[in-house]
């Protein structure tokens, strides 16, 4: 048996086909507030039940219970709010209101009933959800773009399969459970990343895998900061690395469409949290999860689980220290098992290789293997990353 969604339920408010064109006949002509890049990949997942057991954008109860409680307002844990601002350019609305819900093109995604309206102080979301409110941090520059109001309520979300991006790699919840029975797997390790996979990441993955049934290769493909390496580039060196050097019937991957957060600790629990819902019964956190600059301690993201009881997470936090090649060893290694000098020890950050490539040099094969080199390299010169 797969492990229960978080909540006990899998939420299920996604709509296609007539069911969305009724909703879409419903709302067209009434009110239609404005989703952002976030807001759009948020409704997805509260859609498809990654976001179990929330059903809609959060109301004022959930949001103070989670900043201040990290649990909802009903009681399961919960690390992250799940919130819809209202824009400039948006029509009023009140508690009970019927809306609709649009991109910035006017595309109609979904809809919601309005609950609540209330205001947020959002240098305090910013301290108790990210733990700073330095302009710097990427999560802080995007609460200070918003509105300061919240809009709360139960959504519907709609699901257009001929327009998303990486449609075959796109399943739901509901779909990578019926994946994992298929396969006959019992247990599953989710893997949360944002970056080109590279020998740290294979090594973290494989070592987890020795102790679960399957992989979950789970690249998130919602809105990152400038700068992170797009995801289709990132997708392409998943596809090469797949071929070669996993076994196809252990390995399953999937988009995860969320946005990052760039929360570290408090998102690392998001990630988790979420992945059970896909039937995952463990999650990898290695070292600086959901970083970003240096906010946040190597180890945070993997401390913040001890709080937590087991049963009440529900998915087991496999964490992995510092990984990397150690030329002394003649393999990977981190400090747990390897005895010898940071001399021996290759490790590249993303900054420095975006650096690298930028002047046309290979990360070594330490670091990526040369398949994956090429496949940056190649998107470097294109201007893709
Ligand atoms: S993240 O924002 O999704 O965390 P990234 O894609 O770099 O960024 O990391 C994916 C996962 O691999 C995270 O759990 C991260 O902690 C882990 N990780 C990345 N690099 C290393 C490394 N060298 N050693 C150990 N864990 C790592």
């Amino acid at each position: 048996m797969l492990v229960p969604p978080h909540g006990g339920r899998l939420t299920d408010r996604q709509c296609e086909g007539l069911e969305a064109g009724k909703i879409i006949d419903q709302v067209k002509n009434g009110k239609l507030l404005t989703l952002n890049a976030r807001e759009k990949n948020d409704l997805e997942m509260i859609g498809n039940g990654a976001m179990s057991p929330l059903e809609g954008f959060m109301t004022g109860s959930d949001y103070d219970s989670v900043l201040d409680l990290m649990h909802l307002s009903t009681g399961p844990l919960w690390s992250l709010p799940v919130v819809f601002a209202s824009k400039e350019e948006d029509p009023d609305v009140s508690p009970g209101d019927h809306v609709g819900l649009k991109d910035i093109d006017g595309t109609i995604w979904g809809d919601m009933l309005v609950e609540d309206i209330f205001r947020a102080d959002l240098i305090a979301e910013a301290e108790k959800s990210l733990g700073t409110n330095d302009d710097s941090h990427p999560g802080v520059m995007y609460l200070k773009s918003l509105s300061g109001e919240y809009i709360g309520g139960k959504i519907r979300s709609i699901r257009r399969r001929e327009t998303e991006s990486f449609g075959n790699y796109r399943l739901d919840p509901k779909e990578t459970r019926v994946l994992f029975r298929a396969r006959g797997w019992k247990t599953a390790v989710a893997f949360q990343t944002r970056n080109p996979i590279h020998r740290a990441h294979e090594y973290i993955q494989k070592c987890a895998m020795e102790i679960v049934d399957g992989l979950l290769l789970h690249p998130l493909v919602g809105e990152t900061q400038e700068g992170d390496i797009p995801a289709d580039v990132r997708m392409r060196c998943y596809e090469e690395i797949l071929k070669d050097y996993y076994p196809r019937t252990r390995v399953a991957m999937s988009v995860f469409p969320a946005a990052m957060r760039y929360a570290g600790p408090k998102e690392a629990v998001f990630h988790a949290i979420l992945r059970k819902n896909y039937g995952c019964s463990h999650f990898i956190v290695g070292r600086d999860h959901a970083g970003v600059g240096n906010f946040y301690g190597t180890y945070d993201a993997q401390m913040i689980f001890d709080q937590f009881d087991p049963d009440e997470l529900g998915i087991v936090p496999l964490k992995f220290e510092h990984a990397f090649f150690c030329s002394k060893c003649g393999g990977m290694a981190t400090p747990k098992t390897c005895a010898h000098d940071n001399e021996y020890h290759v490790f590249l950050s993303g900054k420095k290789v975006r650096a690298m490539l930028a002047e046309g040099i290979l990360p070594p094969p330490e670091f990526t293997r040369p398949e994956i080199a090429s496949i940056l390299m190649e998107a470097a010169r294109k201007g893709d990353n």
